[in-house]
């Protein structure tokens, strides 16, 4: 490969432990929530308790009177927000919070109440009552399907010939369904507003992206950028959640103005589950046509997902179905249908996590209509370029990530037919799945800073949301310098740092880590210019600096993709094994061995790539077994906004994991040779233990999540 742009060679060992480890578990971290601001008060909403219609009137003398209280703030006396008038009446958009008296889901923020303790603005918000013109609503996805409308976003593609999987002698047809379901970070979405002067504001806010909260609040309140400083230092997870401003941002910021005081707004748990976005509830139908011996006729696949009546949002669900097999002809439709429910968002794996649980699991139905192996079905169906545009791709070693993941669970232990191996009393089943995400590349600014001492500080603006971006950073640079991870300091979250983009997409090790690797170069060469020799010797930078007399030296470095991000497909694929166990009476699953194998690229920080694949692995179990958002139609509220009835895994629920990488160099992508696995982690997993249960039971769950009341009466009966 003589264009190969890569250029650092795959780390070994098992690399650096969390440069941040000891201040999250000693609690010495702070959070957005976790500042103590000059004359802080407390924020807290309250929510409509109807579902759809208006205002009809709204008493908040009580919560006046109530002690501590300072104002109380309403569509009646809401200050306005140069942001909002822009927009055209009935213009589709992000809810604008107290704008008017109009209803568009059950919880919608009505009222902000703020006082000098969280715990008396919280009884103050009780005391608020508000009447209504109540309209009738719609929040059921299912009963509402045949009002579903082509997304823009993605709405249709097609190759070949529309529904030739019909004229296929083997073919399978079959509905697949995800619930709702929330990103659930423990650490609740929050926000310190303070005004330093009237055209002057900081905020402590819990955002995966510190520049674009700056532009879009500048945006809001008409602020020069400059005047806006955006703070996030620590965020303790989002998953997708903060990738953009919600109201209740907006509503600190107002409050904090009309105060004249700096404002806290911590959302309750319950909040979380209406205001802050979620992964939309979706229908799907895939139907695959192939010939006797396996290989791929004919796709379809139809998707509709829920979306709010106000804003819309697209994910796109059918797009694995035209990229992850070769398969001739491929047509796909994307709907979206509004409801009367808050606006969903980008969740880990966005519209790939759906879309491979329907196109995994359809797989895995065909594998058994043909009776061939999965593994082997999707060997004979590899795509070894882009199926979407014959480009090439810039590396894939998927099939390696099959036979390694093969090897890992045992599969040879599996047997094909269902409902036949068991252990214990338990039925035993094995399944896979796999998946493939985008592999992007940012523009990223970093500022590289060698001081006298020999520590060396990078600056840029990225908020970490968890993965552990500090230690990939600085393990980037160490190696790039040759100089102790010890001595090296990464400043990240702070809106008045270089540009980053904002941490999402699974793009920033690739972003970032490129600018990082960049600043190292370059702060390198000025050095080499300063001894002005050929620089065969090892850099010593403080004799340097100090020979020189300079009390430091730094470069700024922007970073981005050349050409060839145009000229090859990128992506990074996963592939997940499951091996579980099934009560044969009760239907109870039990997660007993997972293995991951993620194909994204060189691992520049190896222990916390094992965390984010083990991260997603989890998030991909919830999704499977437990995860779901249940609305009582009646009266269009959540009945489970809490985690007590929305389950999550917990400790007990997960088994060792396994999490394996290809290790090899993307060539084109960056000189890393590093992709991102974010989504990866959790993509394909919910189908691979779709179709272990259903190696186990000989029952397959088409609607998620596979909860025991969906596996009793079994065909298998081991009682
Ligand atoms: Mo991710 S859904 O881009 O935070």
């Amino acid at each position: 490969m003589k264009e190969e742009i890569n250029t650092v060679k795959p780390s070994s060992g098992a690399g650096m432990s969390r440069i941040d480890g000891r201040l999250k578990v000693t609690g010495a971290a702070r959070y957005s929530a976790e500042y103590n601001v000059k004359g802080l008060t407390y924020g807290v909403l309250a929510g409509s308790t109807i579902t759809k219609g208006s205002i009809k009137s709204i008493d908040i003398k009580k919560a006046e009177a109530a002690p501590g209280v300072i104002k109380v703030i309403t569509y009646l006396n809401a200050p306005k927000v140069p942001g909002y008038q822009n927009s055209k009446p009935d213009e589709k958009g992000p809810l604008k919070i107290f704008y008017d008296d109009k209803i568009y889901f059950n919880g919608q923020p009505i009222a902000l109440v703020i006082a000098d303790t969280f715990e008396r603005a919280l009884f103050a918000a009780s005391l608020i009552k508000a009447t209504y013109n109540e309209e009738a609503h719609q929040t059921d996805l299912r009963a509402n399907i045949s009002k579903a409308v082509t997304s823009n976003d993605g709405g249709e593609y097609k190759r070949g010939i529309a529904d030739a999987w019909k004229t296929a002698p083997v073919k399978i047809e079959q509905e697949y369904i995800i619930p709702s379901e929330v990103h659930s970070p423990m650490e609740l979405h929050a926000i310190i507003a303070q005004w330093d002067a009237d055209d002057r504001l900081t905020v402590w806010d819990k955002t995966q992206g510190v520049k674009d909260a700056q532009s879009g609040i500048a945006k809001l309140f008409n602020l020069p950028e400059a005047n806006v400083q955006v703070n996030s230092k620590f965020v303790g997870g989002a998953f997708g959640s903060a990738l953009q401003t919600w109201p209740h941002e907006v509503a600190a910021i107002m409050a904090a103005k009309v105060i004249k005081r700096p404002v806290k707004l911590v959302l309750s748990r319950a909040d979380m589950f209406t205001s802050v976005g979620y992964r939309p509830h979706t229908w799907q139908k895939i139907a695959i046509g192939a010939t006797a011996d396996g290989k791929l006729v004919g796709i379809t696949h139809e998707a509709a997902g829920q979306t709010s009546s106000y804003d819309n949002f697209a994910e796109g669900p059918t797009g694995i179905s035209g990229s992850l097999y070769a398969c001739p002809n491929v047509n796909t439709t994307y709907k979206l249908v509004s409801l009367d429910v808050g606006v969903p968002t980008w969740m880990r794996g966005p519209g790939e996590a759906t879309g491979a649980f329907a196109l995994e699991s359809a797989l895995d139905e065909i594998s058994y209509a043909l009776n061939i192996d999965p593994i082997e079905l999707r060997l004979k169906n590899y795509a070894e370029t882009d199926p979407q545009n014959n480009k090439q791709f810039s590396s894939k070693y998927l099939s390696e990530a099959y036979k390694m993941g093969a090897e890992g669970i045992g599969w040879k232990d599996r047997d094909p037919k269902p409902a036949t191996k068991t252990k214990d009393g338990w039925l035993v089943g094995y399944g896979m799945g796999g998946g493939m995400f985008g592999a992007y590349r940012g523009e990223a600014t970093v500022r590289a800073v060698m001081m006298a001492d020999g520590t060396l500080i990078l600056q840029t603006a990225v908020s970490d949301i968890g993965p552990g971006t500090g230690t990939a950073m600085v393990s980037i640079a160490s190696e790039a310098m040759g100089i102790d991870p010890k001595k090296i300091r990464f400043d990240m979250g702070d809106s008045s740092l270089p540009p980053s983009p904002t941490q999402g997409g699974s793009a920033i090790t690739a972003s970032v880590g490129s600018a990082v690797y960049d600043a190292c170069k370059d702060l390198k060469e000025k050095f080499q210019q300063l001894i002005g020799n050929g620089g065969t010797d090892k850099l010593d930078y403080i004799k340097v600096l100090k020979q020189h007399n300079l009390p430091k030296l730094e470069v700024t470095t922007t970073s981005h993709g050349g050409p060839e991000q145009g000229k090859y497909a990128m992506y990074s694929w996963s592939v997940h094994f499951i091996r579980v166990n099934v009560h044969p009476a009760t239907g109870v699953v039990k997660i007993d061995k997972v293995v991951c194998v993620a194909d994204s690229g060189h691992i520049v920080s190896p222990k916390t790539a094992r965390s984010q694949i083990i991260g997603g692995a989890i998030g991909g179990i919830g999704m499977a077994l437990m995860e779901e958002v249940v609305i009582d139609h009646r009266y269009g509220k959540l009945v489970n906004n809490n985690f007590a009835d929305y389950h999550v895994p917990v400790n007990a629920d997960i088994p060792q994991i396994e999490a394996l990488f290809i290790n090899k160099p993307d060539p084109y992508i960056n000189a890393l040779g590093a992709k991102g696995m974010g989504e990866i982690a959790l993509i394909g997993m919910a189908a691979a233990v779709a179709n272990a249960v259903y190696n186990a039971t000989g029952k397959r769950v088409r609607e998620l999540p596979i909860t025991p009341d969906k596996l009793i009466g079994m065909d298998a009966d081991l009682s």
